[in-house]
């Protein structure tokens, strides 16, 4: 059998999801990997046994040996290294977001299209288990229309610091770096509906809260709390050219008496509360009930889902699936989030063009 043999740019802290699951892929070889910083690259090949190790992306995508590549690297990273892996004629699966604006989304596609290779969006929450459940009951139609979605990812104290608060490396706070994962989810489970406008809310209040002791959180790579110039806290209302509407909130630091992942959707025939736990609500001979399904897992499971997602990304490098997040579902996204912060900015409702 012709193994997949792929490529990890990027040696931090999500590229262990990536490595083990590719490492536990029996149609896989792990070929290569590219940090900039040495020492974090040489780790993982070592830990990984990958024969070849990189500081420079392009040396890497030089490789022919390499079939596709994971983008595990700063997300002012991901348009210029996937424009350039397709180039190199490797398939891509690039992290959440896609990218940093809507321009350098449209260029990603762009060259998709010219490649003809596999572009898959990290977007690990529609590879859940839970999200495929409930796709089955979406698909059969047992909610019905589906037309409120409502989703809050908050974090009282989780600032990563390092780039992740560098709005030049990031793009943005909480919204483009957690916001994308439960809007993203929300969206796919009402069948991805075009985005019609969008209002949005960010604050700046708190600031990064390094100085709160006593409590554990999150850190990138290289934590640095000195450089914060993203939001603390943003909220949405994102409204669908077929009526229905989604709100959000998610925040890296707020005064709340705890952390809250809820996730909702409402349709006329039943809803679904997704997070924290799968429950489905319905109606039946006149009486509400609610659905709990007897799985495995009720809530999102970070290496499952990465697994699953990997597994599929594989098997469509091999011809034999299709991506659920394809590079135009990165750039609806991007259109979103990027609306959400000129919406802020300057306290207007953006509308989008329903010719477009
Ligand atoms: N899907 C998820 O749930 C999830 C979770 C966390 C992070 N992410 C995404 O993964 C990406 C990486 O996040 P992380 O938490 O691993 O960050 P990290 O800081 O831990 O790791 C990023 C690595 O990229 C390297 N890097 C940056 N620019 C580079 C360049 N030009 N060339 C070579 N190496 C470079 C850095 O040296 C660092 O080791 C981000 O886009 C983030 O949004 C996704």
């Amino acid at each position: 059998m012709n193994k997949l043999r792929i490529g990890v740019i990027g040696a931090g802290s999500i590229s262990a999801m990536h490595l083990d699951a590719y490492a536990a892929n029996k149609e896989v070889e792990l070929v290569a990997i590219c940090d900039m910083n040495r020492g974090r690259a040489e780790e993982k090949a070592a830990k990984y046994n990958i024969p070849n190790v990189y500081t420079d992306v392009h040396e890497l995508l030089a490789n022919e040996e390499v079939d596709a590549v994971s983008i595990c690297t700063w997300n002012n990273t991901h348009a210029e290294f996937s424009i350039a892996a397709l180039e190199a004629g490797k398939h891509v699966l690039c992290e959440k977001p896609l990218c940093q604006t809507v321009e350098q989304a449209l260029k990603v596609e762009e060259a998709v299209r010219r490649s003809g290779k596999v572009f898959q969006v990290g977007f690990v929450r529609r590879y859940g288990q839970t999200t495929q459940i409930l796709r089955r009951f979406i698909e059969a139609g047992d909610l019905g229309e589906i037309y409120y979605a409502k989703a809050s990812y908050l974090r009282r104290l989780g600032n990563p610091g390092g780039w992740f608060s560098d709005k030049e490396r990031s793009g943005g706070g909480p919204l483009i770096d957690i916001g994308v994962h439960v809007i993203d989810l929300c969206w796919y489970l009402m069948g991805r509906p075009k985005v019609k406008s969008v209002s949005g809310n960010t604050y700046y209040k708190l600031g990064n809260r390094a100085n709160v002791e006593y409590f554990s959180f999150y850190q990138a790579a290289d934590y640095d709390a000195t450089k914060n110039d993203v939001e603390d806290m943003a909220n949405a209302l994102i409204r669908f050219e077929n009526g229905a509407s989604l709100m959000v909130d998610v925040s890296f630091t707020l005064h709340a008496v705890k952390n809250d992942t809820t996730i909702s959707i409402h349709g006329t025939k039943g809803g679904a509360q997704v997070e924290p736990e799968l429950q489905i609500a319905a109606e039946k001979h006149d009486v509400m009930i609610n659905l709990l399904p007897q799985a495995d897992r009720l809530s999102f499971d970070f290496v499952a889902g990465f697994n699953s997602e990997i597994e599929h990304f594989v098997g469509c490098c091999l011809g034999r699936l299709e991506t659920l997040s394809p590079v135009e579902d990165g750039v609806e996204m991007m259109k979103m989030l990027c609306a959400v912060y000129e919406s802020a900015a300057s306290g207007q409702e953006i509308r989008f063009d329903i010719n477009r």
